[in-house]
C-alpha cells in the first residue's frame, strides 16, 4: 500500500492550487516582464569568506577573479531588464547571499547601478555577516541609501558557534550589532538559530537576552534546516549527527515566544518577532519581484522562473543570453495560491491585498474556503474584520505543514540546480 504521504500531498496540493500534477520546471526563457505595476529587486551575491556546512543557500568561497565576472555580469544583467521596468514602482530591493559586503566596492557599485537604472527610492534591505561589518562599511551602506539589515549572529555562545563551523565569535556577532544600532538603520534585525547541536535552553535564553539588549527591533529565530543536498545533510548521512528533536524545538520556540511577548515584541511571521510601530525586515513581502545574480530567482505573476546556480555560467551567457535555467508558467489559481502561502507565513491573510491584486471579482472566502474553513475549525486560523490571521497556536503546525511542502520544492530545485548548471528539467 502507498504510504499516506503520497495520498495526502497531491490532495492538499490540489486544494490549494487547483493541480494535480507536480510543476514542471523547465529550460525555457520567458519573454521579458511587461507591465509590472508594483515589484520588488532582489541582488544575490554568493560570495563568502567561509562556507557554513548548515547553510543551504547558493554561495561559495570568495575568490577575487570570479568576482569580477560576476560583477561584470550583474552590471549587464541590470541594463537587459531597465526598459521593461521603465513603467514600474518598486516596492524594496532585497540584498542577500552569501555576504554581500565581502567586496564592499564591488558592492557599492552595483548599488549605484540599480539605484540609478530604476530610479529607486524604496527600502534597501541587506543581510550581513558579524565579520564583514566594521563601521566604515556600515557608513557606506546608509550613505548609499540602505535602510534596514539583518545581521547573522546566530548564536552569542563561542562553543555554539564553533560547534556550527561559523568563522566568528560572540563577541564579534554582539559587537556587530551594537555597531549597527549605533549608526542608525530603520530597522535592525538579528538572525538567531536554535535546535543546534550542543544547545541547551540556557544558552538560547542568553541568546535571546543578549539581543534584545542590545537594541534591535526584530528578532528571528531559525531552527537548524537540514536540505538533504547541503553539507549538514550530507554530513548527517554519512556521520548520523544528531540533532535535537521536536520537543526540544517546541520548548525554544515556547521560550521565544514568552520572552518576546515580555520584552515588547510582537510576532511578525512565523519566526520573527518585532518591537511595535517598527519596519518588519522580511524578504518576502513583495508578490511580484525580479532576482539578479546566480540563483535568483523571479515571479512575475505569469512565469517563475530562477537562474542558473553556477557563477561561471551565469557570467560567461551574459549579455548575449538571459542566464535563466528554469521556468514554469503561473495560471492565475497558481499566482493566487503563491499569494496565500506568503501570506499565511507572514500571518495574516488580508482581502484587501487579495483584491488589490486579483481584482473585486474575488474574496478570500470565495477562492480559498475549502482551505480556509478547515484551518479555523481547528482554531489555527482566525477571521476577523478584514480577512483572517494565523493563531499563536496554529503558527507552529501551520509551518511545519509548509515546510513539508517547501522543503520539498526548493530540495528538489536547488537540489537539481546545484548538481547542474543547466538542467533539463526538474519535476517539483
Ligand atoms: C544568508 S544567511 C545570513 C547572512 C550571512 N551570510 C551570515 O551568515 O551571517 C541567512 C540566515 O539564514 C539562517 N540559516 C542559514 N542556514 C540555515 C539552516 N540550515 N537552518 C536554519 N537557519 C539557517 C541563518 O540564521 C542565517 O543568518
Ligand atoms: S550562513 Fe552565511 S556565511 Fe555561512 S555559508 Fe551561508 S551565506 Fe555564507
Amino acid at each position: 500500500m502507498l504510504p499516506a504521504k503520497f495520498i495526502w500531498k497531491p490532495l492538499v496540493q490540489k486544494i490549494v492550487t487547483g493541480q494535480w500534477n507536480r510543476f514542471h520546471m523547465r529550460p525555457i526563457v520567458p519573454a521579458f516582464p511587461d507591465n509590472l505595476k508594483r515589484v520588488g529587486l532582489y541582488l544575490h551575491v554568493p560570495f563568502c569568506k567561509n562556507l557554513c556546512s548548515f547553510c543551504p543557500y547558493n554561495r561559495i568561497e570568495y575568490d577575487d577573479t570570479l568576482f569580477g565576472q560576476y560583477e561584470r555580469a550583474i552590471h549587464e544583467e541590470i541594463e537587459l531588464y531597465r526598459s521593461s521596468l521603465n513603467q514600474s514602482e518598486f516596492v524594496s530591493l532585497y540584498i542577500g547571499g552569501g555576504t554581500p559586503t565581502v567586496n564592499l566596492s564591488g558592492l557599492l557599485r552595483i548599488l549605484e547601478h540599480l539605484k540609478s537604472a530604476f530610479s529607486l527610492s524604496c527600502d534597501i534591505c541587506i543581510e550581513l555577516h558579524p565579520s564583514n561589518m566594521d563601521a566604515e562599511c556600515l557608513q557606506s551602506l546608509k550613505d548609499l541609501g540602505i535602510t534596514m539589515l539583518s545581521v547573522g549572529v546566530e548564536s552569542t555562545s563561542d562553543h555554539i558557534l564553533k560547534n556550527i563551523g561559523r568563522n566568528h565569535d560572540g563577541k564579534t556577532a554582539v559587537d556587530s550589532l551594537r555597531r549597527a544600532v549605533r549608526i542608525g538603520f530603520d530597522s535592525v534585525n538579528a538572525d538567531l538559530m536554535f535546535a543546534l547541536p550542543g544547545q541547551t535552553i540556557q544558552d538560547w535564553e542568553n541568546d535571546l537576552r543578549t539581543v534584545v539588549s542590545e537594541g534591535v527591533d526584530q528578532v528571528s529565530t531559525y531552527p537548524l534546516f537540514s536540505f538533504p543536498y547541503s553539507d549538514l545533510g550530507q554530513a548527517q548521512r554519512i556521520r548520523q549527527i544528531k540533532r535535537p528533536d521536536s520537543r526540544a524545538v517546541r520548548s525554544m520556540l515556547g521560550l521565544t515566544q514568552s520572552y518576546a511577548n515580555q520584552s515588547g515584541f510582537k510576532r511578525c511571521a512565523v519566526w520573527s518577532w518585532l518591537k511595535p510601530a517598527k519596519k518588519k525586515f522580511s524578504s518576502i513581502t513583495r508578490h511580484h519581484y525580479i532576482g539578479f545574480g546566480p540563483s535568483a530567482a523571479s515571479m512575475t505573476g505569469t512565469n517563475f522562473y530562477v537562474n542558473t546556480f553556477d557563477v561561471r555560467e551565469y557570467a560567461a551567457s551574459l549579455p548575449k543570453k538571459r542566464p535563466i535555467a528554469l521556468s514554469m508558467p503561473i495560471d492565475r489559481r497558481l499566482e493566487m495560491a503563491y499569494w496565500l502561502y506568503w501570506r499565511v507565513y507572514e500571518l495574516k491573510i488580508l482581502d484587501n491585498d487579495f483584491q488589490d491584486l486579483f481584482g473585486k471579482a474575488f474574496t478570500l472566502d470565495s477562492v480559498f474556503s475549502n482551505v480556509l474553513k478547515p484551518f479555523k475549525l481547528a482554531g489555527m486560523i482566525g477571521k476577523k474584520n478584514g480577512g483572517y490571521y494565523v493563531t499563536e497556536s496554529g503558527a507552529y503546525w501551520i509551518h511545519r505543514l509548509q515546510n513539508e511542502y517547501s522543503l520539498n520544492y526548493i530540495n528538489r530545485l536547488w537540489g537539481s540546480c546545484r548538481r547542474k548548471a543547466w538542467p533539463s528539467e526538474v519535476f517539483l
